[in-house]
């Protein structure tokens, strides 16, 4: 249930936070299991004097970040990160390959990740699949302009697309960037590699929600306790 889930977030936030050391850049990841982790670094911020600067991904985790009054700065004045900690919508058991962007964040989250030496991702059970396309579609970020075009080549490679809506309207929602998302659902994905590359290949598309072959560790709260798998 709900309440449990959020125990796990909890659990799997305060493991995450536990991987920050004085002096580190880290990467702040977005979505409500990252969350888990500000709000945990905020207390070590606040209680412990721990002190760290960090580079959010999105817009929210910056004010959750300093509604702790934790240091924050830019990939402009800190271009290598030692540490990046994020949340993900699946993961495989194998090889640690991640669907990202149901929050609407990937582009950012992406560009952080690729600026961190190490990337640590934490979840919760429910994320851990054999397969990328299990229950989440591949959310692709794409230029608003000519959107309708940009579209036509995804479904060309195999796409089912749901345009990303605003909560509760008929808006198209917008991320931090002024992007759309189409989520794109391509059944089960056998070969990952291919798949980015050919989405990364459509003009149009500013990046798309695989994260493959660039996880190093993994945190997953679940029924039978925490793991850190490395
Ligand atoms: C944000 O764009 C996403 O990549 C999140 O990291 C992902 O959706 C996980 O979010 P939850 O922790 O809220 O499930």
């Amino acid at each position: 249930d709900t309440s449990q889930i959020e125990l796990y977030k909890q659990k799997v936030g305060d493991l995450g936070a536990s991987l920050v050391t004085p002096g580190m850049r880290v990467g702040l990841g977005s979505g409500s299991t990252a969350a888990c982790v500000v709000r945990a670094l905020g207390r070590r911020w606040q209680e412990e004097g721990l002190r760290f600067i960090g580079v959010p991904t999105s817009v929210d985790t910056a004010h959750l970040a300093e509604s702790f009054g934790i240091e924050l700065t830019t990939l402009g004045k800190c271009p290598e990160l030692d540490l990046d900690i994020d949340g993900a919508d699946e993961v495989t058991r194998q090889g640690y390959n991640l669907i990202k962007g149901l929050g609407g964040a990937l582009l950012r989250e992406k560009i952080v990740r690729y600026a961190a030496k190490k990337f640590v991702v934490v979840v919760d059970e429910r994320k851990m699949v054999d397969q990328l396309g299990d229950h989440t579609p591949v959310p692709v970020e794409v230029t608003p302009f000519g959107w309708e075009a940009t579209a036509k080549h995804l479904e060309k490679i195999g796409a089912n697309i749901d345009i990303r809506l605003k909560k509760d309207s008929k808006e198209f929602f917008l991320t931090d960037g002024s992007n759309m998302i189409l989520d794109c659902n391509f059944g089960l994905i056998t070969d990952p590699v291919k798949l980015e590359n050919e989405i990364n290949q459509i003009v149009g598309v500013m990046e798309n929600g695989l994260f493959i072959h660039c996880t190093n560790e993994v945190l997953i709260a679940g029924n039978d306790g925490l793991h850190h798998l490395k």
